[in-house]
């Protein structure tokens, strides 16, 4: 039987848990884009619809899909095959599920923003957490609502350069097996 593919949070926070400023990220760090594109490539995205809306352009070779409240939401001009549009979180991971189990895939990501990272915790598998190191007011964050249920289990350093405008770690954590995975 094939395996449900896995649910990943992808995210990036100042020391503050500041994710986002003005509908922007609150910093440039061209090597975490470069992950954030190596990870997802291929993949399906899901994004709240002001995530979609900030995006400067689709995101090449990845299905969208946005949760939206309004029924009325139509995805800007140039929406094709490659965005859909839910209602809410459960019935679009249904169908990034889907779509990733048709094509052999084994991963579907959460990409932003701060509501949708909230409510996407709970369903969650995976979180890669890119903490960059600098504090930066902004109006969106991002907070793990509970650190207990979730296990480090790699961090990579990226220092400061010419395109990384601040050091930054990757830290790659994964849901803590119930009950310390013992069987009872
Ligand atoms: N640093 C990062 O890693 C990162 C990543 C992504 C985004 N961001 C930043 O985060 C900010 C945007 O985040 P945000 O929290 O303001 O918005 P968001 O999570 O991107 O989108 C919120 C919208 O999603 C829809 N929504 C939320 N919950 C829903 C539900 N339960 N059912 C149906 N629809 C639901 C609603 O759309 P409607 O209003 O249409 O109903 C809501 O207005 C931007 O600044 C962006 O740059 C940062």
């Amino acid at each position: 039987m094939t395996k449900t593919p896995i649910l990943s949070i992808i995210v990036a926070r100042t020391k503050n848990h500041c994710i986002g400023i003005n509908g922007d990220l609150p910093f440039h760090l061209r090597s975490d884009l470069q992950n954030f594109k190596k990870l997802t490539s291929g993949k399906p995205i899901i994004m709240g619809r002001k995530t979609f809306q900030s995006l400067p352009k689709l995101l090449p070779n990845r299905t969208h899909i946005v949760i939206s409240r309004d029924y009325n939401f139509k995805a800007a001009s140039g929406v094709n095959s490659a965005v859909l549009v839910f209602s809410n979180l459960v019935t679009a991971t249904a169908a990034a599920r889907a779509i990733a189990s048709e094509n052999g895939l084994d991963e579907v990501f959460v990409i932003g923003g701060g509501e949708i990272y909230n409510q996407a915790q709970s369903l969650a598998d995976k979180i890669y957490l890119t903490e960059a190191d600098c504090e930066i007011g902004g109006d969106t964050f991002f907070e793990i609502n509970d650190e207990s249920a979730w296990e480090t289990i790699e961090t990579t350093h990226f220092a400061a350069t010419e395109h990384d405008q601040f050091p930054f770690d990757i830290k790659i954590m994964v849901r803590k097996p119930i009950n310390g995975g013992k069987t009872t």
